[in-house]
């Protein structure tokens, strides 16, 4: 499988639906938030310098996020493909990922973007608050972390429509649906 990226607003199923296209497909998979929140529990320098930005909704300065990231992907098998879950976020992060695989000679493989409305993100994240008590899910922060991701985020789609590599995927309402046409997409891949 290529590598893949997913992109999508706060809430959009990046993680969800990472999880099952790893489970279908066998690559490795790369979460940026995971990472900074597993840093955060160790309190780690990483983690005391992410900790101000992610409980303030803000994106972490870029320097640091792609060294992160270069440290991440090395450390994974990346034969059978990795997918990319919450980066790149700015326009400097997917110059940076681009850069990194080709000197691998890597691809950066396809791009899948999730569009669901504000009002169903909203929703599943304060759900989500309930379960699993993330520092960024309450409804303050929520509307910061939209507001970046229209800011500074959003607007990456159409550079990779320029790299010819964006695929979009509209929430209609069901999951199996969503999870049916990704996989469409993906066999085709194969
Ligand atoms: P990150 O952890 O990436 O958070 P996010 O982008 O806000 O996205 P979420 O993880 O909240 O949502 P998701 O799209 O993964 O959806 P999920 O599958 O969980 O980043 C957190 C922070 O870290 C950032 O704000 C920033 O500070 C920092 N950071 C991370 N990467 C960075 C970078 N590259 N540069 C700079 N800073 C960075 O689904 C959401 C919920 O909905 C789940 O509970 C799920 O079960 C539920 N759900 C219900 N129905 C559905 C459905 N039909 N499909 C999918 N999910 C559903
Ligand atoms: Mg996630």
């Amino acid at each position: 499988m290529k590598n893949i990226i997913i992109f999508g607003a706060p809430g959009s199923g990046k993680g969800t639906y990472s999880d099952e296209i790893v489970t279908r497909y066998g690559m490795g998979h790369i979460s940026t938030g995971d990472v900074l929140r597993a840093e955060i529990k160790q309190e780690s320098e990483l983690g005391k310098i992410a900790q101000g930005y992610i409980s303030n909704g803000q994106l972490i300065p870029d320097e640091l996020m792609i060294d992160i990231l270069a440290k991440t992907y090395d450390s994974l098998p990346t034969g059978k493909g990795v997918i990319f879950d919450g980066f790149p976020r700015t326009i400097a992060q997917a110059e940076a990922l681009k850069k990194m695989l080709a000197e691998r000679n890597h691809e950066m493989g396809v791009m899948i973007e999730l569009i669901v409305d504000e009002e169903t993100l909203m929703e599943r994240l304060l759900r989500r608050a309930q379960i699993e008590g993330r520092a960024d899910d309450n409804e303050e922060t929520i509307k910061k972390r939209f507001a970046v991701y229209h800011n500074q985020t959003e607007p990456l789609a159409a550079w990779f429509e320029k790299e010819g590599i964006r695929h979009t995927f509209t929430w209609e309402g069901s999951k199996d649906q969503m999870l049916a046409n990704i996989f469409a997409f993906l066999d085709t891949l194969k």
